[in-house]
Parts: C-alpha cells; structure tokens; sequence
C-alpha cells in the first residue's frame, strides 16, 4: 500500500476538479422535488459535469451504467438510477456524483430531504453531515488515517446509528480510487501517517437502524438490511500541515 503525494501542480488540479463537483451538487441539489424521476437526475449530473468541461468518472466504472449514484431511503449507496423510479414527499436521497478534470478525478456525496421529512430523517442527514466534519478534524499531517475513522465513530456512536463497514472512503488522485481505504469505524492499528499532499475521499455512510448492508440482484444497489433510512456525504479532501482544505465544497 502506498499514498500518492500530491505536486503543487497536481494539487491546483484536484482544486479546478473539486471546484466543478461542488457546483454540480449545488445545481442537484436545488433541482431535487417531488416527482422527479432518479434518471431525471442522474441526466441532469451528467449534463452538468460535462458543461463544466469534466467527465463523469462513475459511468461505466466496472460497468455501472450511470453518472450519479441516486439512493433513495434505505439504499445505502450506489442506487442505479431510474425512470420509473420517482421521488416523492418524505423521502431522503443520497447522490453521490464524480468528476475527472484534466486526469484528476473528484468525488463528493449529499444527501437531500425530498419536500418534507420527518425530524428523524433529518436528524440522521445532519449527523452524518457533521460526522464527516468530526473526522476530518483528525486530518492534518503527523496525525494517522485511523485518528480519522475513530473520530467519525466516537462521534456518531452516541447516537445509536449502525456505521456502515462494507464500503469505506478511500484515497484519489489519478484513479477515482486510490490507496489507502478509509474506514468509517475505529480501528485497532493507526494506519498511515498523514501527510501534507494526500488528497482523500471521506464518506460516513449512516444507517438509523443496524449497521448491515445487502447488495440488490442489480449487482450494485447496497441497501440497509432491517430496512432503515440511510445517509451519506462526501467530500475530497486535501491533507495539509494545518486545516484539511475540502476540495469539493464552494
Ligand atoms: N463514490 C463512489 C465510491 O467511492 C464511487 C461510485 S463508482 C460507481 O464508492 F461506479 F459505483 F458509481
Ligand atoms: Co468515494
């Protein structure tokens, strides 16, 4: 396993990269309604990424057939998206969406509310939004990858949420993913040291009941197996010798 360490010349690169990924998820982000099928959104994440001069990084990766990942609910991550699948009031979807950039690739997740949700839907988006926020605190140089992983769980452990273990962050560059795997649960060895120049996709996936997941017939779709609501979010980030700087936020 080894880390790539970032140029300065690659770096500015990851940020022209990111720059784009966010504003494709805040263009998602305020198409999302009621009625609108996740076909109509993976079409418009297309749309977006290449008029931005990117290109989508998640279409046919090991087959997947589209551009945004569109999870709805107790879908976890990876949903396939559908046009007969149609949002509706009350629902939560996770998009997750990538780009490559001049060879340099992004990778950011959101989940949304759909109209109205109850107060239990949101609570769990905001916590896993601000998971990522604890964990990334742990991400400066000196410290180690795991100082990341412990810091999501202590923080949404107190909550009762199920971490979800089969699927991790991980690093990206060049590739969409690179080493090293970030796990979203505490480990019992530190992992790697940090250091100023990994650039590192970390992605809390949250679930309201327990932490297991299945996998749909569809090869792709991981869903929460007891049924419960599920959240993610991510963002590219820059490891440096003070704050992380995220790459993919405006
Ligand atoms: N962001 C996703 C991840 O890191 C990448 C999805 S690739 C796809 O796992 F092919 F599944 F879309
Ligand atoms: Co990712």
């Amino acid at each position: 396993m080894s880390v790539s360490i970032k140029s300065a010349r690659e770096i500015e690169l990851m940020r022209e990269s990111g720059k784009r990924l966010a504003e494709v998820h805040a263009r998602l982000g305020e198409a999302i309604r009621p009625g609108m099928s996740t076909l109509e959104v993976d079409e418009l994440g297309e749309k977006l990424i290449r008029s931005l001069g990117g290109v989508p990084n998640f279409l046919h990766y090991h087959g997947y057939p589209a551009s945004i990942c569109v999870s709805v609910n107790d879908e976890v991550v990876h949903g396939i998206p559908k046009r007969t699948r149609i949002l509706k009031e009350g629902d939560i979807v996770s998009l997750d969406a990538g780009l490559i950039y001049k060879g340099y690739h992004s990778d950011a997740a959101r989940t949304h509310a759909v109209g109205r949700i109850t107060p239990e839907a949101q609570k769990l988006i905001d916590v896993t939004r601000q998971s990522f926020f604890e964990g990334i605190k742990a991400a400066r140089e000196g410290m180690h990858l795991h100082d990341i992983s412990a810091a999501i769980d202590a923080y949404v452990r107190p909550f009762g949420y199920g971490i979800v273990r089969d699927l991790v962050g991980h690093g990206i560059g060049t590739a969409l993913h690179e080493d090293p795997e970030i796990p979203n649960f505490a480990q019992r060895r530190r992992g790697v040291r940090l250091q100023a120049g990994m650039t590192l996709a970390v992605e809390p996936m949250i679930n309201a009941g327990g932490w297991e997941v299945d996998f749909l017939k569809d090869g792709w779709t991981a869903v929460t197996r007891d049924g419960s609501l599920s959240a993610h979010y991510e963002n590219t980030i820059l490891v440096t010798d003070g704050e992380p700087e995220i790459l993919t936020m405006l």
